[in-house]
């Protein structure tokens, strides 16, 4: 059997192995539609999946412990206790007979502790002179500009327990 090479311009390697990269390359406009519109919603799924699991592991979760029963704390009275971890350190307040709050101890300022003054009704910090309202935390005096984390407290059979903070909003 004889093989005749058929003359051509083209070099011979191209007549013997017939890709045409120029058809292979080409797009039609339903395939580009169609990669893009896959592409854009592999994406969209994507981050919605970030965003949730974000969503999810940036909520913060916090323990229910009880910190003091009822009668505990005479009014006027304070209580400190640790939470939600063993270094956070928090003060509770009775500033009257039906009435309990909860703080974290961390002034806003410059993380000084902070305590009651009972003959002020208000929470005050030695360091440099911040003061904080006893009914919602919330700076009056002094260099602080945002408001005292918040212990969430709730009552049960006769103790109180904290079940979540409350960061303060920023001023
Ligand atoms: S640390 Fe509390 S006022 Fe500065």
């Amino acid at each position: 059997m004889k093989w005749f090479h058929k003359p051509s311009s083209a070099p011979l390697w191209q007549d013997e192995f017939s890709v045409f990269t120029a058809d292979e390359r080409y797009v039609t406009r339903r395939q580009f539609t169609k990669f893009l519109t896959l592409t854009s919603l592999a994406m969209f799924v994507g981050n919605l999946w970030i965003a949730v699991r974000a969503w999810i592991s940036g909520r913060p979760s916090f323990p229910r412990r009880a910190v003091a029963r009822l009668d505990e704390i005479p009014a006027g009275g304070v209580k400190l206790f640790a939470y939600p971890t063993a270094g956070d350190g928090c003060i509770l307040v009775r500033p009257a007979p039906s009435t309990w709050v909860a703080y974290s101890q961390k002034c806003t300022h410059l993380s000084c502790a902070v305590y009651y003054s009972r003959e002020n009704g208000r929470l005050e910090c030695p360091c440099h002179k911040g003061v904080f309202a006893i009914a919602n935390g919330a700076p009056v005096a002094g260099p602080p500009r945002r408001p005292l984390a918040r212990v969430l407290l709730e009552q049960r059979g006769g103790l109180l327990y904290a079940v979540g903070m409350q960061e303060g909003e920023g001023a």
